[in-house]
């Protein structure tokens, strides 16, 4: 079905596809039953290939990365086409523009996207009410960032908003320190400011969950772009801190392989095949440190079980798609999964985590 309207899609400025796609979504949704039609030809064609992680079941371990669905919209729908789990955002504690357009670029030739989007979205207020709608057993993690105007001295303050005002509603919360599209936001990732962010956030977290009586994991989004000694030290901290989970990685501002690319000199960050091999060695360097006391969330170009598996047994746990989404359409989900249950049916392991453990050991 997407083979047929990918076309036509990719013909318009891609911004433009995205939000006609949402649209149409949103009214084929009014029709009672579109959902059950949906689920029909994507989520029940799925296999369920069960991962526990940090207190929550997924159905699958293939969810999708966030920035697609901003505003918590379509999360019943991104469910009913096969994911295990969706993460919306990033969210802002006050609604902002992001950047002027065009934004987003795709680079068809080399199945990527260049992004500078700047965390457009419609704020707290909205997102939470439509996360209040979500009616789906599909964990939903909800990604937080910092408005472009908060003082960077100010920025703890806004990721502690948006974690009191979703905690009630989220699967998960993951922090975003690591888009390349907000100025200063990186310098997040450098050892003193991140330990005061973490030591913010746990002191929060754990006054948040004796308030409401449960727990609310907190997952941390890190760039590729960083030097092998940094990732470490974040790997450190995030043990120090005891942090939930990691998510490995976010876009990237190099550009490998694409030097004659002429779009690739387009101003963002990176996402799709290119990213595939750095995000990978991210997870292998922090998998060395984190030894599975902290799961990690592989992202990046992703784009095939093969994809899929080589981060798992990097180290990830679970894993998160974007730009092969754009390209390959809800397929793509299925694709994955079934190609995972395959790697654990062939091993004759019992679960995804088993299989990839005996992977990890003959290595
Ligand atoms: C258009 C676009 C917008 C994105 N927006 C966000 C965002 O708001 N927050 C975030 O944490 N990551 C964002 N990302 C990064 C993705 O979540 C993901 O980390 C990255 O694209 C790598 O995965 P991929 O290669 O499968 O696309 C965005 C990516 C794209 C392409």
């Amino acid at each position: 079905m997407y083979a047929l309207i990918r076309p036509l899609l990719f013909r318009l400025d891609p911004e433009t596809s995205h939000r006609l796609i949402f649209i149409l979504l949103r009214i084929l949704y009014r029709f009672p039953g579109f959902g059950g039609l949906m689920r029909t030809f994507n989520a029940n064609r799925t296999p369920k290939l069960p991962v526990k992680l940090f207190g929550i079941e997924f159905t699958n371990p293939v969810g999708l990365a966030a920035g697609l669905d901003k505003n918590a919209e379509l999360i019943g729908a991104f469910a009913d086409m096969g994911f295990g789990w969706v993460e919306a955002g990033t969210v802002t504690p006050r609604p902002q523009p992001g950047n002027p357009r065009p934004r987003l670029f795709r680079l068809t030739d080399n199945r990527a996207l260049i992004n500078r989007m700047g965390f457009n979205n419609a704020g707290l207020s909205v997102f939470i009410h439509n996360l209040r709608g979500h009616d789906r057993p599909c964990p939903v993690g909800v990604n937080v960032g910092k408005n472009k105007d908060t003082p960077d001295t100010n920025a703890i303050d806004d990721y502690l908003t948006s974690l009191r005002a979703t905690y009630t509603y989220a699967g998960y919360i993951a922090i975003n320190i690591s888009s390349p599209n907000t100025p200063g936001l990186r310098a997040l990732q450098e050892e003193a400011p991140l330990a005061a962010l973490l030591a913010a956030l746990k002191q929060e977290q754990a006054a948040l969950a004796s308030l409401h009586g449960r727990y609310l994991p907190i997952a941390l989004k890190i760039a590729p772009d960083l030097a092998d000694e940094a990732i470490d030290t974040i790997a450190r901290l995030l043990l120090a801190h005891r942090m939930d989970a990691v998510i490995a990685t976010n876009t990237t501002v190099e550009r490998p392989g694409l030097a004659h690319e002429p779009r690739a000199r387009e101003a963002g960050g990176l996402s799709g095949a290119p990213l595939r091999a750095r995000a990978t060695e991210v997870i292998r360097r922090l998998h060395a440190t984190l030894q599975g006391k902290v799961p990690i969330i592989g992202v990046g170009g992703v784009s095939n079980a093969e994809d899929a598996w080589e981060k798992l047994v990097a180290g990830a746990d679970l894993i998160q798609i974007y730009s092969a989404f754009i390209y390959r359409g809800p397929a793509v989900v299925r694709e994955i999964v079934q190609g995972l249950a395959k790697k654990v049916h062939a091993q004759g392991a019992k679960s995804l985590a088993e299989a990839v453990a005996r992977a990890r050991a003959e290595k």
